[in-house]
């Protein structure tokens, strides 16, 4: 039996049978620089529904499929395979009449109090979970994007390489899924990618390097990552419980947090160049000292490798523990706040690690200014942000503090890039000085769900029922 408590080790004689019952995207990245979203509503017989489904187990990219593509594709380079897999909404649960037993709870190392409320009450209803229960500061979903304000019963990814086969692909599914499902939405994200001295680097619409920092549950991936970054100050090694909770059908599967994300790249822009007036250093610096990170993915806090074209991740917040470099605002200490929780709160560094999530976000939205040098846009851009993990505290912690003014201490103020919150505090720039300045609100929250990305073996037990 593999066990979840440790990384997978690939030479483990049953690491293929169990990646057979894993969905892919969750212990890696998809990759594919293009993706359909489809939100999902129900509307066929249950019994119809769960046939359609399972009758789709055979087009999703298991995660021994993925790894087996992702060999292939790193030795012909060529337009590699496309990609699909299907998560469920708790109302997707229920629809298709599965029992409370049968729909999956909260794992991971450390539970929260109230789990599996979270998903059973939704995104729309998060800030309704009792306490103690975390909240976060979204807008009410009468506020959100129409096609987001009713149901919403499963997600299906389409990813690929080749955009125009994608393309087709979503008009087959958009057949396949007549009398079947009804589109609440369809998100289509594509990769956005940016020259820099040391190399072309996957950014996010405010123009910063994503996707650097993961955790990471293969072996061979984590002894590959210490080689390349080092571990002297972080390891990214993680249980594969820091993703993977145990699906009542069996096997394993993953809870996905989906948000729309809409980036006001104007309003961020703006910021920098204010922010520089007031505190006397470069707007590149301000932004620096926002994420925590420069454009092209360097740290604030650490030293940089000898190779360039290695992408920083071994530093740790001891290095830094009055924010002098990397103020406690900057969105990277929000989110992943290495150590701070031990120093600051006197908690455990282990609470802190099981706190962390697979992000597989991907952008979307069209940037003609970053070619004809027009005005950066305020709306119509920004993440499809995407989260696994075994336990939606995990990302509720994080959003809740990003939101909060008193996280990591009293008067931090909120995440300069995407705290949400009518009430900011100022925030202090950098966190040992006294200059002042309040950065908070460029990211608007347009809709989304919790999913659960079920097993395999419940995905096919679907066509039997
Ligand atoms: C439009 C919204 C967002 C933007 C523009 C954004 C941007 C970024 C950037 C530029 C980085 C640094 C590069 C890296 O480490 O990969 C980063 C890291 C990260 N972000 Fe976000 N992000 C967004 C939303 C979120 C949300 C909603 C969360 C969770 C609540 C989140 C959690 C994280 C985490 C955990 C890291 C890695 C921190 C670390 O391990 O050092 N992000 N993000």
């Amino acid at each position: 039996m593999i066990s979840i408590d440790a990384p997978l080790d690939l030479a483990d004689p049953q690491a293929e049978e169990f990646l057979d019952d894993l969905q892919g995207n969750i212990l890696r990245g998809h990759g594919r620089d293009f993706a359909a979203h489809f939100l999902l509503r129900m509307i066929g017989e249950p019994r119809d529904v769960a046939n359609w489904i399972g009758s789709f187990a055979e087009s999703v990219t298991t995660a021994l499929a993925s790894r087996d593509l992702a060999a292939v594709w790193r030795s012909d380079r060529g337009v590699g395979e496309p990609f699909a897999c299907i998560a469920l909404s708790h109302q997707g649960y229920r629809y298709l009449g599965v029992s409370d037993e049968a729909i999956p709870l909260a794992g991971g190392a450390f539970k929260g109090p109230v789990d599996d409320r979270y998903f059973a009450l939704g995104m729309k209803n998060q800030s309704n979970v009792p306490p103690p229960g975390r909240h976060y500061n979204d807008p009410p979903a009468s506020n959100w994007e129409a096609s987001y304000r009713g149901d919403i019963h499963a997600l299906v990814i389409l990813a690929d390489n080749d955009n125009q086969r994608l393309a087709e692909r979503i008009d087959l599914f958009r057949q396949a899924i007549d009398g079947v499902f009804e589109v609440a939405a369809l998100e289509t994200g594509r990769k956005l990618k940016k020259e820099f001295d040391r190399g072309t680097l996957v950014i996010e619409h405010f123009g910063y390097q994503d996707g650097v920092s993961q955790p990471l549950m293969i072996k061979q991936k984590i002894e590959e990552e210490v080689a390349r970054r080092g571990n002297d100050h972080w390891s990214p090694e993680a249980p594969l419980s820091l993703a993977l909770a145990p699906d009542p059908a069996g096997g394993y599967g993953s809870f996905l947090v989906f948000r729309k994300l809409e980036q006001n790249v104007l309003g961020f822009s703006q910021a920098l160049v204010d922010g520089s007036a007031v505190m006397g250093v470069s707007p590149e610096e301000v932004g620096a000292m926002a994420v925590g990170r420069t454009t092209d993915g360097i740290p604030l806090v650490g030293d940089r490798p000898a190779d360039p074209a290695v992408d920083p991740n071994d530093f740790h917040f001891d290095q830094d523990p009055d924010g002098s470099a990397c103020p406690f605002h900057a969105h990277i200490r929000k989110t992943n706040p290495r150590g701070d929780i031990a120093r600051i709160l006197g908690g455990f560094d282990a609470f802190e690690r099981a706190r962390r999530i697979v992000r597989r976000g991907i952008t979307y939205g069209e940037r003609p200014d970053l070619s004809d040098g027009g005005p950066p846009p305020s709306s119509g851009v920004g993440l499809l942000f995407m989260c696994y993990q075994s336990n939606l505290d995990s990302f509720i912690i994080q959003q809740e503090g990003s939101d909060g003014n008193d996280f990591v201490r009293p008067g931090t103020g909120v995440d300069a890039v995407i705290g949400q919150n009518e009430s900011p505090v100022a925030q202090t720039w950098p966190s040992n000085g006294d200059v002042e300045f309040t950065m908070a609100n460029f990211v608007r929250m347009l809709g989304g769900e919790y999913f659960f990305a079920p097993s395999m073996t419940f995905l096919r037990s679907l066509s039997e029922m």
